[in-house]
């Protein structure tokens, strides 16, 4: 069972201005409205339309913009980098729907939706290559880690530490997947991913931001995600992702200190339930 974060820190609360929260995995920013049948819900309408085919046609990355001066708009597009090109589409589809429905008449919005997730966004100013660290989407398991956390965070932080050096150095995608074996019967597995019109270094600051967000809310918990406008970040106890030779971290687990004794897996937690309780049930839901 994922819970969504609620604790908010008083100290970020303030960053809650100017965004209103109208679904799990949508944002609806408040920075201004358009009216129906003007010319900038128009073209929203148009660059909407245009991102569909064209994300999944062009390798699950996509930009465009539309429109002149205060009609202007610009709308980006990116799928998981294990999605096919069928589930990317159907993604985005989806996503665009409940943004359209959700957001009817702002001129910023974004979706993170989807299993696997797909980013679907735009606004009425260039966006494009520009680090934007929240809103922020996260999430974990309610299960917690039984075993001795110490050795447990020692493999796993180093395995978070290469598989963000992997996604972050690269150059067309920026994703990547990667395993570290904490026991002969436990593996942990993580996903990071950027847009890739981010810098290396914009890349890797979103993405170590967003396990250090992790680790200061939900350290011990068998699984979590972060998720913000240019990084997305999962990790869990069993593979939720489709490995690929070329996109994987190829880790090989670490010599372990000792043998660390068997991780306790609390098994009330049925994959299946869990992977689509991920988008569509019982969230506790808030944004920082
Ligand atoms: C935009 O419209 C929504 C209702 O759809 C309203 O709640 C919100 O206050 C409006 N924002 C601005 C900036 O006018
Ligand atoms: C928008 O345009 C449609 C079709 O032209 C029209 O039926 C509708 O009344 C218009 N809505 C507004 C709010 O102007
Ligand atoms: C998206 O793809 C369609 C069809 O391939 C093309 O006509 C259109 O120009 C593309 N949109 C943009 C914004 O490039
Ligand atoms: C997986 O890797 C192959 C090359 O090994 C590549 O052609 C394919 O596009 C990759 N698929 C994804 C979803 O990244
Ligand atoms: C796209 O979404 C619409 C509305 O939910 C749906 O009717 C349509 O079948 C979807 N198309 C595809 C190809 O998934
Ligand atoms: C956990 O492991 C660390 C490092 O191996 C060790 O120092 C510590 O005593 C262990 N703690 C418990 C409670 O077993
Ligand atoms: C497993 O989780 C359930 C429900 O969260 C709890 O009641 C139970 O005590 C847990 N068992 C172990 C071994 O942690």
């Amino acid at each position: 069972m994922w819970i969504k974060l609620k604790a908010l820190s008083s100290i970020l609360s303030h960053l809650l201005i100017g965004i209103a929260l109208v679904d799990a995995n949508l944002r609806c920013y408040d920075t201004g409205n358009f009216t129906l049948n003007s010319t900038y819900g128009k073209n929203r309408d148009l660059i909407l339309a245009s991102l569909l085919p064209n994300v999944s046609a062009n390798g699950g990355f996509f930009t465009a913009s539309i429109g002149q001066n205060s009609n202007k708009i610009y709308a980006l597009g990116m799928c998981r980098g294990d999605s096919t090109p069928n589930g990317c589409y159907t993604c985005l589809n989806a996503s665009i729907q409940d943004l359209i429905a959700s957001c009817p008449n702002r001129k910023e919005a974004l979706s993170w939706g989807g299993d696997p997730p797909c980013l679907a966004r735009y606004a009425n100013r260039p966006f494009f290559g520009i680090l934007e660290l929240q809103p922020t989407d996260a999430g974990y398991n309610t299960a917690d880690i039984t075993s001795n956390l110490t050795q447990f965070d020692t493999i796993w932080e180093s395995l978070m530490d290469r598989v963000v050096s992997k996604a972050s150095s690269g150059s067309s995608t920026k994703y990547a997947t990667g395993e570290a074996d904490f026991t002969a019967f436990q593996t942990i597995h993580a996903l990071m991913q950027c847009t890739p019109d981010l810098s290396h270094k914009d890349c890797d600051s979103c993405l170590r931001q967003s396990v250090s967000y992790y680790e200061s809310c939900c350290r011990g918990k068998q699984g979590g995600y972060v998720q913000k406008p240019n990084c997305w970040f999962r990790w869990d106890l069993y593979p939720f992702y489709t490995r690929n030779a070329s996109t994987a971290a190829s880790l090989s687990p670490p010599p372990s200190p000792a043998s660390p004794p068997p991780l306790s897996v609390n098994s009330t937690r049925k994959k299946g339930n869990y992977r689509s309780a991920r988008w569509h049930a019982g969230f506790r839901k808030t944004l920082m």
